[in-house]
This record gives structure tokens, sequence and C-alpha cells, in this order.
């Protein structure tokens, strides 16, 4: 059955109670699962389909086959996915690849034909929100794409902007330290180049700040991921954000703190980078900096906004697995621990769950279907178990998604942080000493329990009692972090243990 546009949106709300346009309150306890839709799944249920990352083509992922899914995301407890571009793309397979990654949109009223029909988006959207599920949708203001060189473009391929004057005159975008020249410059190259609109135009503003709108409620859209935010102005995204009426979280690609959290004075929410690079080199080898990590925590809380309005990634399409820095699974499963338990929303990039290990672009966009989507594998049922502490935590305790987690022990491989509120606070203790690193024991406190109080922990559902002055004797096991939690609070649905 199809329904009509506005009838299909009306039915959504009426059975599932799930109201379009989520606020960023309503985002804090969501749980994210990042995709790219050519990447995850097929129509066709396919656990064979070759994909050659190295080809950079079109694999033949699409909307209908991440709906076929949806079991196996859910099953890990997420409760929201980001899908990479729906827009209309250049068609052309060049030396770089084709448009599978969705960031060469050449026409912005078009959805992409490879990924399937506006039915079938809608049909996502409504299928998410019969299971109580947000659709997250990835978007692009700053540019076009263009198969060919700088000086060759033919702007009518463009929809709307089919003039060269909705852009910024040519320059090559080459010194990022230069914010005048990462605004008003191309990035891409001569065999594709990304035509740069002019954000401060207002014939580029009125199109794209009623576009948005209309794209988030046309496709019912809950919440927006933006590219390529350093590359506009913090005014363009302010307005960009209010006229989307939805969370956004914006990829500011960059490590340095202070450059980065400001631009959360204008979005919602950004992708946690200055984290994201202390984290994988913090667990990378057990001579990975904690202490680098443990300062970055604290320099987050004071320079951003709201820490538990950021995403906290460890892995995505942009930057090397993390499983190609180390394939010990115990420090994959501390990396996965922080990014899930720390601040922020948790955003976990497709084949994560199955230790995929591709380094950089392209070789880490590998097919999900290759896995076989395997339920029981060691990293799917981490993150699951990790999901379910979270998901408990924000149910046990209405302070969780806005107490800043700190750091309250560290050494030279352990890092033991506190986060919610008093009486319900998770104590977790991550480790860099990986599957190798035998049994060790520290004495942490700091974590706020009296004497005599009983904890579990949560990964082996074992006792711990807080001794004198609240210290907390953990023990970490084959490199294994640790969670702990009131065991007197292990009582409803949902219990981790
Ligand atoms: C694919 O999987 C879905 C969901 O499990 C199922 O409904 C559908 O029939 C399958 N399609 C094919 C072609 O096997
Ligand atoms: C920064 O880039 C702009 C635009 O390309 C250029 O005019 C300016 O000279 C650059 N500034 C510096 C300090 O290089
Ligand atoms: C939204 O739907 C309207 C009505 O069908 C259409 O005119 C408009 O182009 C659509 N906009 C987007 C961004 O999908
Ligand atoms: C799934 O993963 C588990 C754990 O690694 C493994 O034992 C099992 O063989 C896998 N199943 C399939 C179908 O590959
Ligand atoms: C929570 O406990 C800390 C000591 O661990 C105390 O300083 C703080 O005032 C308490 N906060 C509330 C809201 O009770
Ligand atoms: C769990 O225990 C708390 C206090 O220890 C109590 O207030 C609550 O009602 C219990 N919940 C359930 C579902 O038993």
């Amino acid at each position: 059955m199809k329904l009509s546009l506005l009838g299909g949106t009306t039915a959504v709300a009426l059975l599932s109670g799930v109201a379009n346009a989520a606020t960023p309150d309503d985002w804090r306890s969501q749980s994210i699962y990042f995709l790219l839709t050519d990447r995850f799944a097929r129509a066709d249920n396919s656990t064979t389909a070759t994909c050659n990352t190295e080809d950079g083509i079109y694999c033949g992922g699409s909307w209908q086959g991440v709906i076929n899914q949806l079991d196996y995301i859910q099953g890990m407890g997420f409760t929201a996915i980001w899908i990479s571009p729906v827009t209309g793309q250049l068609t052309e397979v060049t030396s770089d690849g084709s448009s599978y990654h969705g960031y060469w949109q050449q026409d912005i009223y078009a959805l992409n034909e490879n990924f399937g029909t506006s039915d079938d988006l809608n049909d996502l959207a409504s299928a998410l929100h019969d299971r109580g599920m947000y659709l997250m949708v990835d978007v692009v203001a700053n540019h076009m794409g263009y198969a060919g060189d700088p000086t060759t473009v033919d702007y009518s391929v463009f929809n709307p902007f089919n003039s060269q004057d909705y852009f910024h005159p040519y320059c090559a975008l080459t010194d990022y330290t230069n914010q005048t020249m990462t605004e008003e410059c191309w990035m891409g190259d001569d065999t594709v180049c990304l035509p740069d609109l002019d954000t401060e135009s207002t014939s580029v503003q009125d199109i794209w700040f009623s576009w948005i709108g209309d794209l988030v409620a046309n496709y019912s859209i809950d919440g927006i991921r933006i590219d390529t935010v350093a590359e506009v102005s913090k005014d363009f995204w302010a307005t960009y954000n209010e006229k989307a009426g939805v969370y956004a979280v914006g990829e500011v690609d960059n490590g340095d703190v202070t450059y980065a959290c400001p631009y959360q004075t204008a979005l919602d929410g950004i992708l946690n980078y200055p984290t994201y690079f202390p984290l994988v080199r913090a667990f990378e080898s057990s001579s990975g900096s904690i202490s680098e990590l443990a300062d970055m925590i604290n320099s987050v809380k004071s320079d951003c906004t709201d820490t538990n309005l950021l995403g906290s990634f460890s892995e995505n399409h942009d930057n090397p697995r993390f499983a190609s820095y180390t394939q010990d699974l115990a420090l994959a499963k501390n990396v996965l621990t922080y990014t899930i338990l720390a601040d922020g929303i948790p955003i976990i990039y497709a084949g994560q769950e199955q230790h995929y290990d591709g380094a950089e672009d392209p070789a880490n966009r590998e097919a999900t279907w290759l896995s076989g989507y395997n339920t029981t594998s060691e990293l799917y049922t981490w993150v699951a178990k990790m999901n379910k502490i979270r998901s408990f935590a924000i149910k046990s305790d209405d302070g969780y998604t806005t107490y800043n987690n700190y750091p309250i022990y560290q050494d030279d491989n352990n890092l033991g942080m506190r986060k919610g509120s008093n009486g319900s606070q998770i104590i977790t203790v991550v480790s860099n000493l990986g599957a190798d690193g035998g049994q060790t024991t520290l004495t942490v406190s700091g974590g706020g329990y009296t004497a005599g109080t009983v904890l579990t922990e949560l990964i082996t559902c074992t006792s711990v009692t807080v001794g004198d002055g609240g210290d907390i004797s953990v023990s970490l096991d084959s490199g294994l972090p640790s969670v702990l939690y009131p065991a007197s609070k292990l009582n409803g649905t949902g219990s981790p243990c």
C-alpha cells in the first residue's frame, strides 16, 4: 500500500506516537548507527554481492535494503540511523570513482535513484518510526559536484544553482588555517571539482533555507548531519539549523578544540573530532596517552556549549577504521565503551560492530552485507551490551544525559570516569593494556559512593563492595573495561544484569 505523502506522515505520527521535528533534547538519549546507503544493505538481501572498495563505484545498497535489516540495527540497541546524502548526484564514473557516497550532488530536488524512490525513502522513515526510532539524513550545503576541472564546469547541469552567479569565483582551497579561504575557495580536484556555493548571497540562502525545511517535512526526517561545516560561515548555519527545525550535528573536521567548539554556538551539535583523535591514539596500543584523552575531556567540557549534544564517535567513512591500527579485540571493546558511555550521542559506523579494518577512504567503506550480518560476533554483542547499559542509565536517572562525564582516575594505561546523578552514577574504567594485559587491580577513589555500597560490575555481572573512604577496588581482566553501577538499582526491566 502506498500512502500519500501527507497521509503517510500523519499515519506514522498516529501509529507510533513519535512526533516529527525531534528537538536537541529528544536526541540526547538516542544512539545512532551511521551507514552509507550504498554499502549497508541491498534490497535482494544478498550477503555475497561483490563490492570492491578500491573501485569506488556503486555496490547496490538501497533504502529498501536498510528497511530489510532494521532488526539487525535495532538488535544492537540503536534508536536512530544516520544515512548518507539522498540528493541527485553526478552520474559519471571518473578516475576518482563515482558518487556512491552522495557528496557530489547536482540536483537538490531529485533523489539519488540508485537508492530508490521517494516512496522508498518515506517507507524507511515509516519503518523507523513504527519502531520508535529516528531518521537522520546527511546534507551538504557548501558545494555541488562536477566531473571535470574547475575551468570546464557547465553550470546548467545544476538544479537549481544553474549559473555561475550562485558560486564563489574559482580558487583552490589549499590552506585550511586561512578561514577566508576555507569559506570561499573550492574543494575537490581536477577530476571532480566541488563548485563552492556563495552561501553569503541572499539568492543562495533563500534556496537553502526553504529547501532544508521542505526536505525535513517531505521525508519525515528527525535530525540532520551536516557535511563540511567549517567551509561555510557560522551565521549561515545558525539560520539553516533553525529552518531545519530538528536537531543538527555538524562535521567540523578539526581536532583543535578552540576551533571546533565555537561551531556549537551556531549548530545544536558537532561531531566530537577534538576527542576523536586523542581517543584513537590512547587506545591504539598500550603506549597510547591516557593523560591526553583525560585532558581533552576537560577541554571539550569547558570550550563546547553542551558536551551531551556532541556526536561521540570512534570511526567513520572519512578516517581509518580503528582495527586498521590494531586487531586487538580488547582495545576495540574499550574504544566502543568510551564512545557509548562518555558524553554525547553515540555514533557507531556500520562495520565497526564486525571489526572491519579498512584504513583510508575508500578502503574504509566496506559493504556491511559481506559480514553476513552476524549478530553473534564479538563486537555486535559488545555494542548491544553498551547500548543496553546506557539506555538503562538514562531510564533510571533523568540527569544522565545532561551530566558531564569527568575523569576520576588515571595512570599510564587506565582511565576511570564518572557520569550520572549522585546515587546512580556510572563508574567506567577503560584500559589500553590489550587482550594480553593479564589481570590488573586498581583503587579508584572519587566515585562518590559511600563505604559499604554494593555495586555491580556490569560486564561480568559480579558484585563489588565500596571500601573505606569510598575507594573502589576495580579488577580489569585481559584488558577489558569495567563498568560499575549500584546493585540496588538493577531491578527494573531492561537491566543489563
Ligand atoms: C529480504 O528480507 C526481508 C526482511 O527480512 C524480507 O521481508 C524479504 O522477503 C527478503 N527479500 C528477499 C528478496 O529475499
Ligand atoms: C587567505 O585567503 C584569502 C582568500 O583566498 C586571501 O585573499 C588572503 O590573502 C589569505 N590570507 C593569508 C594570510 O594568506
Ligand atoms: C518537497 O515536496 C514538495 C511538494 O511535492 C516539492 O515541491 C519540493 O520540491 C520538495 N522539496 C524537497 C527538498 O524534497
Ligand atoms: C559469527 O561470529 C561468531 C563469533 O565470532 C562466530 O563464531 C560465528 O561462526 C559467526 N557466524 C557466521 C555465520 O559467520
Ligand atoms: C553530589 O555529590 C558530590 C560529592 O560527591 C557533592 O559535592 C555534590 O554536592 C552532590 N550533588 C548533589 C546534587 O547532591
Ligand atoms: C527498584 O528498587 C527501587 C529502590 O531500591 C524501588 O524504588 C523501585 O520501585 C524498584 N523497581 C522495581 C521495578 O522493582
